[in-house]
């Protein structure tokens, strides 16, 4: 299928989804996003994809937030139309079931980091910047930025860069862990391509369970989230994969995992 503003490409397993808007920093308008949510859906319907990685064209910005020309004519009822659809691409993405890395090469600002915090693990170049600058337009995060960062990084980093609004480098976002690498922009597409190949050629199953776990199950009580480990762990019992893993390792050779 033919997006207006996105780019997809594969390599092996790996499915990647660039936004394409670099004329306008790769902003999200209601367009965008609904391409996304699509795009993600079929990547996440698709076995032949196992890991996906989610990039911005050009050279200054992974995405430098929702479309503020856009959001400027918006009553109050689009502005929850737009909230909505933004929240449901973020949780589409962060439920795939599948591990998504943000290649994060310049701006991630507003929508932009809340889209790299939706993603699994984030690489960012040390040009990289993120931040949540909503309040600078009168306005605060609205695609889940005040839940997922508090999450990520805790009540004074949520605090600190939604009020303050102004935007941290890559080491700082490591610092605040909410980046888990930062490299050299001459090492961006290896380091994410590394990660990329290591996941794709992990057991499909057990990579699922695993961001069930974590996602789900940390949103829960302690009993209740080590009671869905203990079901997901024992869920991976009942597959190929688990059988192939435990007997490669007998046998001293690599697993190969079929997914089933
Ligand atoms: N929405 C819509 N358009 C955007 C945009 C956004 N979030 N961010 C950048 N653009 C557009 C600019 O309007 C400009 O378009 P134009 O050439 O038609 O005028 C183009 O992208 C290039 O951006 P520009 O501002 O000229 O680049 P810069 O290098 O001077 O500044 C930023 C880069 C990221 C600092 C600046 O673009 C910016 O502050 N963007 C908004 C960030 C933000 O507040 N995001 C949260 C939105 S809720």
């Amino acid at each position: 299928m033919a997006y207006r503003n996105l780019q997809i490409s594969n390599r092996g397993a790996v499915h990647r989804i660039t936004v394409n808007r670099p004329d306008k920093l790769n902003a999200l308008n209601r367009e965008t996003l609904n391409e996304l949510t699509l795009a993600f859906t079929q990547a996440a319907q698709d076995d032949a994809v196992r890991v996906v990685v989610l990039a911005g064209a050009g050279e200054k910005a992974f995405v430098a937030g929702a479309d503020i020309a856009e959001m400027n004519g918006y009553t109050p009822i689009q502005a929850q139309g737009f909230s909505r659809a933004g929240q449901h691409l973020m949780t589409t993405i962060e439920r795939l079931g599948k591990p998504v890395i943000a290649r994060v090469q310049g701006f991630a600002l507003g929508g932009g980091m809340e889209l790299a915090m939706a993603c699994h693990l984030r690489v960012a170049s040390d040009k990289a910047r993120f931040g949540q600058p909503e309040i600078n337009l009168g306005l605060i995060p609205g695609f889940g930025g005040t839940q997922r960062l508090l999450r990520l990084a805790g009540r004074a980093a949520a605090l600190e860069l939604c009020l303050l609004g102004t935007p941290v480098n890559a080491q700082r976002a490591y610092e605040l862990g909410v980046v888990n690498r930062v490299v050299t922009p001459e090492t961006l597409d290896e380091t994410v391509d590394g990660l990329a190949d290591q996941l794709a050629g992990a057991a499909p199953l057990a990579a699922a369970g695993i961001l069930d776990c974590v996602l789900h199950g940390g949103e829960t009580a302690i009993d209740q989230g080590l009671e869905f480990e203990t079901q997901a762990f024992a869920l991976a019992f009942s597959t190929d994969d688990m059988h192939e893993g435990t007997t490669a390792f007998l046998e001293k050779r690599k697993a190969s995992f079929s997914g089933r």
